[in-house]
């Protein structure tokens, strides 16, 4: 018998989450097919891979990281905990809700390396087409190994898009920008709040990257915050230095004009507008064409492309769910893939996804949203083993969060959340996020303890 070959693309949560899907059955031995992982970065754990790099890397491929120094979770981690590793596992004992950035790809990268289930991945490595082939049953995918130059075509009889969406930066111009004397960037390009010390800053757009890029240029001494949104402002409490007006209209010089008729003065300008899905690598046959939205058409259940279900996608959603989400999805592919679930007709799948999609157009507000991505999770983890976990529970948590940030949105990050996996309550952070400058793994991970004691000594 042949072993099935299935070519992953992306080594971040979605792609691993795939590794470790078959990691388990493979445990509960079955024969699972042959996977080849392929990553254009030299590391795993995708987005969570920090680099001071802009632009290019130093291969002239478009960076992928979109994630800057000093980011923590945006959301409690009890809500994105893998239901088959919890972090208490990981890290051997209970941490606190809001870790930074280094805990999490610490905690992403632990849950593979553990069990060694890297297998076949190829570093350095990015996809540079893939092609059906009607004829032989499988697809054709081209890579290039970065370092030797070498491109290169193996066969595959399935493929997993999981190259992630929060990468190519959405960015509107505006009139006056070829003539502002200050900084223009996009939101993937900030890595760095020092550098907007002591300066007047807009950001353009209202939502997670405009809030928490705001909140980091805050956190490390801006003089000023103007946010500029286009549908409906972030309003939170903000400190007194915050403001919040509708749209740019143009810059004239370093005066900001709004669609209210009000001006600012700033120094530089980020564009937190958002992210395109993004497939360079795929023909028009193959690639999902879609915002940034809970539900994208043309996937069934989200995952499997519904022109030609051998070809998935996993993490293409906007996400309230996270890695737990991932691993829903992948759970479900490998199964698929597997022969262990049978796929309706065509006509049901495109059906589904409809019907899915008008639920999804009928919400009204994020509480409603959580809900929506909290049936669809369900909907997901009735067909697989992946280990069940309250998901109520998770929902309410969300909720709670959500609530958080509307008491204070400088605050909501020293909050404690209980797993809904273990049912430990999360200790406290030994720093208030606002004063907690140092984000690196080992501050995060000292003891409570340890930090009182050396103030007091
Ligand atoms: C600024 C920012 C902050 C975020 N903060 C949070 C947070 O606090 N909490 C949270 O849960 N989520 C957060 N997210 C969402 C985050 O995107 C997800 O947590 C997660 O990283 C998505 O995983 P993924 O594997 O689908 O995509 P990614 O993590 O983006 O990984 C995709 C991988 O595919 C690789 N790749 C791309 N193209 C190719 C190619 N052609 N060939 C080979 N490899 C390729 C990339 O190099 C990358 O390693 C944040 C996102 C951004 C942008
Ligand atoms: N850990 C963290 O703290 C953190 C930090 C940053 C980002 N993230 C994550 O990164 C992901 C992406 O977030 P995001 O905020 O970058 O993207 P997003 O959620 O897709 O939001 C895009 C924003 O840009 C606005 N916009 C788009 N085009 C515009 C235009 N032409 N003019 C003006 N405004 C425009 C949108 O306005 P409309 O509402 O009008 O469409 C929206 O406010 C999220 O998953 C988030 O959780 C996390």
């Amino acid at each position: 018998m042949t072993v099935k070959r299935i070519a992953v693309i992306g080594a971040g949560p979605s792609g691993l989450a795939v590794l470790r899907a078959f990691g388990a059955a493979r445990k509960a031995g079955k024969d699972v097919p042959e996977i080849v992982c392929f990553e254009k970065q030299s590391d795993p754990g995708g987005m969570w891979n920090y680099t001071w790099r802009t632009g290019l890397d130093e291969y002239g491929e478009p960076v992928h990281a979109s994630m800057y120094r000093f980011l923590w979770s945006n959301g409690p981690k009890e809500g994105l905990e893998f239901s088959d590793y919890t972090f208490e596992e990981h890290f051997g004992r209970p941490i606190p809700s809001y870790p930074p950035r280094s805990v999490l790809l610490d905690y992403i990268v632990g849950r593979i390396k553990r069990d060694n289930l890297q297998g076949d991945m190829r570093f350095n490595t990015p996809v540079r087409d893939v092609a059906w082939d009607a004829q032989a049953d499988n697809f054709l995918v081209t890579a290039e190994d970065l370092p030797s130059g070498h491109v290169y075509a193996e066969r595959f009889d399935n493929v997993i898009v999981a190259s992630g969406h929060f990468s190519t930066p959405n960015v509107p111009v505006f009139s006056g920008f070829d003539l502002f004397p200050g900084r223009i960037l996009h939101a993937h390009d900030f890595r760095d709040a020092n550098e907007f010390a002591g300066k007047d800053i807009l950001l353009v757009g209202s939502s997670y990257s405009a809030e928490d890029i705001a909140s980091q240029c805050y956190k490390y001494g801006a003089k000023s915050i103007v946010f500029s949104y286009r549908s409906k402002p972030l309003g939170f409490k903000w400190p007194d230095n915050f403001e919040e007006h509708p749209l740019l209209l143009k810059v004239d010089g370093n005066i900001a004009h709004f669609q209210d008729g009000s001006t600012r003065k700033v120094d530089a300008i980020v564009l937190c507008t958002g992210y395109k899905h993004h497939f360079p690598f795929l023909p028009d046959s193959l690639r999902l064409k879609t915002n940034n939205r809970l539900y994208p058409l043309d996937l069934y259940k989200g995952v499997c492309w519904v022109d030609n279900p051998k070809m998935f996608y996993l993490g293409m959603q906007d996400q309230y769910y996270t890695f737990n989400m991932f691993d829903a999805q992948a759970w479900f592919v490998r199964d698929v893939i597997m022969g262990r679930l049978e796929l309706p007709s065509g006509a049901d799948m495109t059906a589904d996804t409809h019907a899915w999609r008008a639920r999804e157009e009928a919400l009204e507000d994020a509480y409603q949203e959580i809900d929506f991505q909290t049936e669809y999770v369900r909907d997901l983890m009735q067909y697989t083993d992946y280990p069940p976990f309250d998901l109520d529970k998770v929902a309410q948590l969300f909720k709670e969060w959500k609530h958080d940030k509307v008491e204070g949105i400088m605050t909501f990050r020293d909050r404690s959340y209980r797993s809904v996996l273990t049912g430990t309550m999360a200790p406290p952070h030994h720093t208030p996020w606002l004063d907690a400058l140092d984000d690196s793994l080992e501050a995060f991970l000292t003891p409570l303890e340890e930090v009182r004691a050396k103030a007091v000594g």
